[in-house]
This record gives structure tokens, C-alpha cells and sequence, in this order.
């Protein structure tokens, strides 16, 4: 039985591209309102589980999928389950900062317009506000908001990215490597908005940088070659890994 701290209950989790076996029957509860950083070598599956979470591994052909995923007691994979609705509460955030080639007020109103979330106008207007400033991003384009999106620079892109997903008030939001691709300011920026996001929403993240993980993440999980080989406290398995593999991860012994 999962805790009430459970947000996500990860059950026997099996993953198939054609016949290659990508996820090995994983377990795992993720926490809510934390941080949980997934890392791992190249190749081991972080982005593929990622993907799990929110159903968007659907929309490739040879994928099959075994096992549950329970999101708030409800597997996600229930028939009765539609993936858009899935898609909505749970957000997702990509390496590549991917503004639509709109302006920067329609990159955050046009998913909350579509669901009905809001009406065209001032409430409309209210929550592109509210989500650039929870994305910590207001001020600098609030004089600029019929600008198009994709003239922002890179961190900027991605805190944009963060407002629109925001914006449809999802409760999980999964983000992949979400700052590989910018400079160390707007990475600071990126990571000081996920501490505060936590309050609201539960946070997965992937990330190649230790140094990362050990700065935002709760909890820790590494993977290894489809396997889960070690979940904890963050401090834990940096400190005191149990399994020797994830010590030669940590310490940059493989990867
Ligand atoms: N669309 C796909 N079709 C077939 N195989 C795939 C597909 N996507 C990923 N794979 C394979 O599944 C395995 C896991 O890939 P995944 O992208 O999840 O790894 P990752 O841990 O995110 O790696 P990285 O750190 O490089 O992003 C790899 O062997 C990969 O080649
Ligand atoms: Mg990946």
C-alpha cells in the first residue's frame, strides 16, 4: 500500500520499443510537493520512464507497456483513462527550449483557452500573468508581450516553457534535463524556480549533473540499463550509496 506521501505509485513498470526490453519491471514511489532526480548513463531509460508518467510514450508505434502507474490512487493506464486528460495534469518540460512560433502571450494562453480553463480576456490575461511571474519571468516581458516567443534567449525560452505548462495548473510536472542546454545564470534562475515550484507542484527531474541533483532533489533515483538500481534521499545515495554501482556512478567511475 502506497503512503500518503505517494503522489506517483510506480508498479512492475514494463517498457518495450518493438522487441527491445527498455524498462525492467520498475517499482518506485515518487513523493509529493518533492523533487525527484532520475540519473544514469546514457541510454539507461530515465527519459523513456519519464515519458511513462505521462503517457506520452502512447504516441510511438512499436511501444508497449506493461505494469501501472498510479497517479493520486488511479492507474493512468485504466481503459476508462483518456491521455489528453493525463496530459493535462501532468506537464512536461523538455531539454530544447520549445516556445510555439506565437508570441509570448499566446505560448501561455493558448492550452488554457483550448481546455476551457479560462475565458478570451481579462481572466485570460490574469492567468498569463500569474503564470509568468510564478515562472519567474514577468518582469522581463511584460512590455513585450505580443514579441514572439522564440526571440527570447535560451533561459528565458525555458522559463516561458515552464509558465505554459504551468499555465493548464497541472500537479506533476516532469522536466527532461531541463537546463543541459543553457549557461550557468539561467540554470541558477531554472533551479531556483523549481524550489519554489515544489510548494505546488511534484517535480521530476531528469539530470547529468550530480552537482544538480545535489542541490535541488529530495530524493534520488539511478538508473541503470532499464533497472532502478538504487532510490532514496538524495543525501543518501550521494553520501552513502548502498549499491557499489551507484557509488562508481557518483564518483564518475562509468557514464
Ligand atoms: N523511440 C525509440 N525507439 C526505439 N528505441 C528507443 C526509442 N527511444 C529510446 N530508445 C532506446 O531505449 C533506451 C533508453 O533510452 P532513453 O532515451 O530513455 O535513455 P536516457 O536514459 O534518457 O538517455 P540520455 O541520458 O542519453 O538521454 C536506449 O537504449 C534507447 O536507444
Ligand atoms: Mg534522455
Amino acid at each position: 500500500m502506497a503512503s500518503n506521501k505517494t503522489k506517483i505509485n510506480v508498479k512492475d513498470l514494463s517498457l518495450y520499443y518493438g522487441s527491445k526490453h527498455a524498462l525492467h519491471k520498475l517499482n518506485i514511489e515518487l513523493h509529493k510537493n518533492k523533487i525527484t532526480a532520475l540519473i544514469g548513463p546514457s541510454g539507461c531509460g530515465k527519459s523513456t520512464f519519464l515519458r511513462c508518467l505521462n503517457r506520452m510514450n502512447d504516441l510511438i508505434d512499436s511501444v508497449k507497456i506493461e505494469g501501472k502507474v498510479i497517479i493520486d490512487g488511479k492507474n493512468i493506464y485504466d481503459a476508462d483513462v483518456d491521455e489528453v486528460s493525463v496530459r493535462k495534469r501532468v506537464g512536461m518540460v523538455f531539454q530544447q527550449p520549445n516556445p510555439f512560433p506565437k508570441s509570448i502571450y499566446e505560448n501561455v494562453a493558448y492550452a488554457p483557452l483550448k481546455h476551457g480553463i479560462v475565458k478570451k480576456g481579462k481572466e485570460c490575461d490574469e492567468l498569463v500573468e500569474k503564470s509568468l511571474i510564478n515562472a519567474g519571468i514577468w518582469d522581463e516581458v511584460k512590455d513585450i508581450l505580443a514579441d514572439p516567443g522564440t526571440g527570447l534567449s535560451g533561459g528565458q525560452q525555458q522559463r516561458l516553457c515552464i509558465a505554459r505548462t504551468i499555465a493548464v495548473k497541472p500537479d506533476i510536472i516532469l522536466m527532461d534535463e531541463p537546463t543541459s542546454a543553457l549557461d550557468p545564470i539561467s540554470t541558477e534562475k531554472i533551479e531556483a524556480l523549481m524550489l519554489e515550484l515544489k510548494k505546488e507542484f511534484t517535480i521530476v527531474t531528469v539530470t547529468h549533473n550530480m552537482q544538480q541533483a545535489g542541490r535541488i532533489a529530495d530524493m534520488t533515483a539511478f538508473f541503470h540499463m532499464g533497472d532502478i538500481i538504487e532510490y532514496g534521499e538524495t543525501e543518501q545515495i550521494f553520501l552513502n550509496p548502498k549499491e557499489k554501482k551507484t557509488e562508481d556512478y557518483i564518483t564518475g567511475r562509468f557514464g
